[in-house]
């Protein structure tokens, strides 16, 4: 796992969108996961201004959203397949068709899952992972708890998840109870994963993920067994990490011609 140390969201964001970049240059027919969450949004901002700026080409990119409330109608503004159209992929030219998010609106919610995942392994496999991480070490909504083999299906959000995401439905009667989401196994399966984390309220999660033991009640810390992970984080984000400066250091006298 890689840990690096930055100055804020603007430093993320140049750093994550610069491996994106350097992915469809490489593989024009990549296939992205995407978060949602306010976590990667300066990245989602800086992608869409090099589109616009500098014509960097999604015409060929799928993707695939990390979760999705249950309940909500397709349609509801707070839905994620709403959000990340919203804040993502209708300011880039990625075919719609070609964006593939769980479905929480089902009829079968179960069958849905399953859908999703053969769409995944139809497509490749993720190429590029973006992620958040929630204050109790959720990734995707794997709360605490999950499986860490798991693959896409219902989960219960804790109520510290609910409490958290309040602000974006105005209140927390209103946040759903129920989300479809990857699973952790399959999140490992991605090729590269970039967690982004940024501020006080994140540093126990961060600590726990990156240096507390591989468990299920941090969810995120499974991914120390992902083989090529990295973790962008702000300083805040990054107080509680007892070995914050052999990170620093590392990234400082990281080779020239290693990428993220
Ligand atoms: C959202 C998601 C969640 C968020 C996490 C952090 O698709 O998968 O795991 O990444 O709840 O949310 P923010 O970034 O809003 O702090």
């Amino acid at each position: 796992m890689e840990v690096v140390i930055l100055s804020g969201n603007k430093a993320i964001a140049a750093l994550a969108a610069g491996a994106v970049e350097a992915l469809l240059r490489r593989k024009p027919a990549a296939v992205l996961g995407l978060a949602t969450g306010s976590s990667p949004l300066p990245v989602y901002d800086e992608l869409a201004l090099r589109h616009e700026r500098a014509g960097l080409d999604f015409s060929r990119v799928a993707a695939f959203t990390l979760d999705e409330y249950v309940g909500l109608p397709h349609g509801h503004p707070e839905s994620y397949r709403e959000v990340i159209k919203r804040e993502f992929t209708e300011r880039v030219n990625i075919d719609p068709a070609n964006v593939h998010c769980p479905d929480g609106a089902a009829a079968d919610v179960p069958d849905a899952c399953r859908a999703f995942e053969d769409a995944m392994r139809a497509a490749g496999g993720v190429d590029l992972q973006l992620l958040g991480v929630g204050t109790d070490g959720h990734i995707g909504f794997n709360e605490p708890g999950s499986s860490l083999a798991s693959r896409t299906r219902i989960k219960t959000l804790i109520e510290q998840t609910r409490r958290d995401n309040a602000r974006f439905f105005g209140s927390l009667s209103k946040v759903p109870h129920h989300v479809v989401t990857q699973g952790l196994g399959t999140i490992l399966a991605a090729r590269h994963v970039i967690l982004i984390a940024t501020g006080a309220q994140k540093a126990t999660a961060v600590r726990d993920l990156v240096e507390g033991p591989l468990a299920a009640i941090c969810p995120a810390s499974v991914l120390q067994l992902h083989p090529h992970a990295t973790v962008l984080v702000d300083e805040a984000a990054a107080s509680s990490l007892r070995l914050a400066d052999y990170y620093r250091h590392s990234y400082e006298n990281k080779p020239s011609w290693q990428e993220l």
